[in-house]
């Protein structure tokens, strides 16, 4: 049984699990300085069986010297984390009687196996088949329909992080759709901030874990300062269900964004939603590389919290982010939790 298979085995004995992906990193000799880079690498080079073939640091240092060796088929997964960083789904908007913004969205959940690091699938369960699902953006106040089509084979739900009905709370019961089924959610998008969905099927780790989730922006009625604005969710997947995550990311594609860094302008506001959906996991964190950023808590505020370089988050938790680079270079943002870094939840901007 050759690596690959037993990472998708669906876990048992011969799983090998992300200790023993981190105990080979070390037996490898890669942890260095240069750690955040190595661990990338022999994740590939161990998936696609070829010890000792990538050793050389000219692959480690290949493109911005941040490189690694194999690339995710992002064609093949339907779905490109450079596009969904800023890609915000306002819905089909008209007006109601009383001139409400009205934002109409169908959600199709359906079944759909994704390439989480190059060589290493992941049985998803998706909404519009991408992981995370569409970011939801509305102003507070706006009427938000949802239809949501369960073409899968389990039941599901959308449950909303903010105000609605006990009706909309998208748990059993109350707007679980049945394989074949669909149920509209229709409420209010309030209070204002940085939210997320997820479905609340159970059982809920799995329901979770699985990728049914994404970001839900609410932007208050009196807007925010022009801003480059992206959405981070930080996720983790089990590959081989033995309920500890294998791999980690920001926006499902471990290390996507040191390959392609992600492009900003110096002097330009940043401001990031970055939401922590990671399952098994107590805790996950972002941290800014030669900056600090200002913290808005749930992005509830119009005014900061704090002003520091490293947020941890529990699950679900999130902020709203804002940080100006003030000149060219490229700069790594990561989780601080090393073993999370080397499991793929390494990025980078690219400023000019
Ligand atoms: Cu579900
Ligand atoms: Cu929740």
């Amino acid at each position: 049984m050759g690596f690959l298979d037993k990472l998708n085995s669906g876990g048992g004995r011969n799983g090998l699990d992300r200790r023993g992906f981190l105990k080979r990193f070390g037996a490898a000799g890669a942890l260095s300085g240069a750690t955040l880079l190595g661990g990338r690498e022999l994740v590939s080079a161990q998936v696609a069986g070829q010890h000792g073939q990538h050793s050389g640091s000219e692959h480690r240092l290949a493109g911005h010297g941040l490189g690694a060796v194999g690339r995710v088929d992002h064609a093949a997964n339907g779905f490109h984390p450079s596009e969904i960083l800023t890609d915000f789904d306002g819905g089909e908007v008209s007006r109601d009687r009383s001139g409400k913004t009205v934002r109409e969205y169908t959600f199709v959940v359906a079944d759909k196996e994704i390439e989480v690091a190059p060589g290493v699938f992941f049985p998803a369960w998706t909404y519009n088949n991408r992981v995370p699902g569409p970011t939801i953006r509305a102003t507070e106040g706006d009427r938000i329909r949802i239809e949501m089509v369960n073409a899968s084979e389990h039941p599901h739900t959308m449950h909303f992080h903010g105000f609605h009905p006990s009706g909309m709370d998208g748990v059993p019961g109350f707007g679980e759709a049945q394989p074949g089924e669909s149920f509209t959610y229709d409420f209010i998008a309030e209070p204002f901030g940085t939210h997320l969905y997820h479905c609340h099927s159970l059982p809920l780790a799995q329901h979770i874990h699985r990728g049914l989730y994404g970001a839900f922006i609410v932007d208050p009625k009196q807007g925010r300062p022009d801003a480059h604005e992206m959405v981070m969710v930080m996720n983790g997947f089990d590959t081989n269900f033995d309920n500890e995550n294998e791999v980690y990311a920001v926006n499902t594609v471990a290390f996507a964004y040191m390959n392609d860094p992600i492009k900003i302008n110096a002097g330009e506001l940043q401001r990031a939603h970055v939401i922590n959906i990671t399952e098994f996991d107590p805790l996950n964190s972002i941290h800014l590389h030669a900056n600090f950023f200002h913290l808005y808590r749930t992005g509830t505020s119009l005014s900061p919290h704090d002003f520091t370089d490293t947020i941890s988050m529990g699950q679900a938790e999130r902020h709203m982010i804002e940080f100006t680079y003030e000149q060219p270079g490229v700069f790594m943002f990561h989780a601080h939790q090393t073993e999370f870094v080397e499991l793929g939840w390494m990025s980078s901007f690219e400023v000019a």
